[in-house]
């Protein structure tokens, strides 16, 4: 099947997506410079779990999806998506230079009648500052030789009652020729396609998406901090907040952000209000405090052995979930691996649990089943608190329990033995 679109990026983003398309009858081939990543998308076998292999490989089998390393195959398509990691650099700036060099690659193959649509995350003006240009570039006219729209990516990894195709999605063209465009071509596999007027406007409705999240999850983690010292259960007054059925919306608090997007995108639109000599004091606090979790939470730990007269240095600390969120592997960002960094600072023993997670070569460890471990343990640190294991079972068999998600419930707080975030 001749592909109608091409996707530049296979991650977590870019497969979803292609899937999404595909199931809709339109062919669709992945662009990746991995070629490993390449081989086995060709062979059915996906890497994201939101995109199981049963559903990947009919699609492959009946051509309808296929993957390459060679950015020729863009030129056949007629809509190409660009779904490339959009990282932060060292010193905590915006980082476009893979969506940039991906973008050079296209502008020696854009043609009359291309669509090209950015769904990485980015700070308002990417598009039509750093795309248009280099697109522009050998002459061909925005709006009438070729099209370029804003569109964000709105997948939650593991979130299986939103999809990509019943998600809404909103778009916002340079040019209304390009939204009109943009937009009908979603409307083909995406439910509801929901346009803004300009690129700018799309892509700051990303950002304000994730911001909201980061802000609220700060205030949560601000509040638990407190009822920390108050000896209030924080788990206890956020499930009580949520029955108001109107005005209030429940986030909980935890050992940090993770993932490659609330940690990383609210400082792109502060490194771009700087511009504008305006400063984002809510996302910076936001970071400050959500930052500062995986600190507090070797305080608790420390807290926590030292009420058993034991010291964190030495002591065998088994960590229950290292992948950032709950049902997932992903481990960008995780707050789990800056605390193994933190308790290994301190000469804390560590061992680790994820059943999602079966290695973690960086730090030297590998995913030890709980029977065995958990009574070795001087302390278990439920870091994320993945479905389908025992958490009452846990808390009955550990020495010591730090529960930073509220896995262990109510139940937990009657345990003396168990110390909640
Ligand atoms: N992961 C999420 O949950 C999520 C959600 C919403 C938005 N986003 C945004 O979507 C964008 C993509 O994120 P992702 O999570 O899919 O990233 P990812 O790391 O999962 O995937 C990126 C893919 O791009 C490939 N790649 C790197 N450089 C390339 C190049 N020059 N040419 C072709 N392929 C190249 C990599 O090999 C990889 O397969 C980011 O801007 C991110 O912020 C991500």
């Amino acid at each position: 099947m001749k592909p109608e679109l091409a996707i530049v990026g296979a991650g977590y983003v870019g497969l979803p997506l292609a899937r999404c398309f595909a199931e809709a009858g339109i062919g669709v081939v992945l662009v990746d410079v991995d070629a490993e990543r390449v081989e086995a998308i060709n062979r059915g076998e996906s890497h994201v779990e939101d995109v199981p292999a049963e559903t990947l490989a009919p699609l492959v089998e009946a051509g309808t999806l296929a993957a390459t390393t060679d950015y020729d195959a863009v030129r056949e398509a007629d809509a190409i998506v660009i779904a490339l990691p959009t990282p932060l650099s060292a010193n905590r700036e915006p980082d476009l230079s893979i969506v940039r060099s991906a973008v050079q690659e296209l502008a020696t193959r854009l043609r009359k009648g291309h669509l090209v649509v950015l769904e990485s995350t980015t700070y308002p003006g990417t598009t039509r500052e750093e795309v248009l240009p280099i697109l522009g570039a050998g002459g061909l006219e925005v709006g009438k030789d070729f099209h370029l729209a804003f569109s964000p990516e709105r997948i939650d990894p593991g979130r299986e009652d939103w999809t990509v195709k019943t998600t809404p999605k909103v778009v916002g063209g340079v040019t209304a020729a390009c939204t009109d465009r943009a937009c009908e071509f979603y409307g083909r596999a995406i439910d509801t396609v929901f346009s803004v007027s300009s690129p700018e406007a799309a892509e700051l409705t990303k950002l304000l998406e994730n911001i909201f999240r980061s802000v609220n999850i700060a205030l949560v983690n601000e509040l638990a901090q407190l009822c920390d010292r108050m000896r209030v259960d924080v788990w206890e007054v956020v499930e009580a907040a949520a029955t108001k059925p109107f005005g209030f919306m429940s986030f909980t608090p935890g050992p940090g952000l993770g993932g490659h997007c609330l940690p990383v995108d609210p400082f792109y639109l502060a490194w771009k209000a700087r511009e504008f000599d305006f400063y984002t004091e809510f996302i910076e606090l936001a970071g400050k405090v959500n930052e500062n979790m995986p600190y507090f939470c070797l305080e608790k730990i420390t807290r926590a052995l030292n009420s058993h007269e034991k010291a964190v240095k030495g002591s065998r600390i088994h960590l229950v979930g290292v992948a950032y969120k709950a049902d997932v592997g992903d481990l960008r960002e995780s707050p789990a691996l800056k605390l193994i960094e933190l308790l290994r600072d301190e000469g804390a023993e560590l061992s680790y649990y994820d059943p999602h997670v079966a290695e973690l070569p960086e730090q030297g460890l590998s995913s030890q089943e709980l029977d065995g471990s958990l009574e070795k343990a001087d302390c278990v640190a439920i870091v994320t608190a993945h479905s389908g294991i025992d958490y009452d079972r846990l808390a009955e068999r550990a020495r010591l329990v730090v529960d930073f998600r509220n896995a262990t419930g109510r139940n937990g707080s009657a345990n003396g033995r168990v110390w909640k975030l």
